[in-house]
């Protein structure tokens, strides 16, 4: 099972959720987003190591270096950071 650490916060196992965002809310991280659906942005944090994959296309389109925590799946271990 991946591990999903979010610098300065703690880290959690992702369990086959639909995408890293849920898996971050049902462990109660305190997460940044606003509509789930690769629309907004709001979710984006810096992606520092590991990989992920896009469960969906997002409509925004992220920085360099970031990723949409609704939009991807951990493939490996990741460590994020907010931004
Ligand atoms: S919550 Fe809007 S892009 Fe992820």
């Amino acid at each position: 099972m991946a591990k999903i650490n979010v610098v300065g916060q703690g880290e959690c196992e992702f369990d086959g959720q639909f995408s890293m965002l849920e898996a971050l809310d049902e462990n109660g991280f305190d997460m940044p987003y606003s509509c789930r659906g690769g629309n907004c942005g709001a979710c984006a944090v810096r992606l520092i190591s590991g990989e992920v994959e896009e469960i969906q296309s997002p409509a925004y389109e992220a920085a360099a270096g970031e990723i949409l925590t609704c939009s991807v799946i951990p493939l490996t271990d990741v460590e994020i950071e907010l931004i």
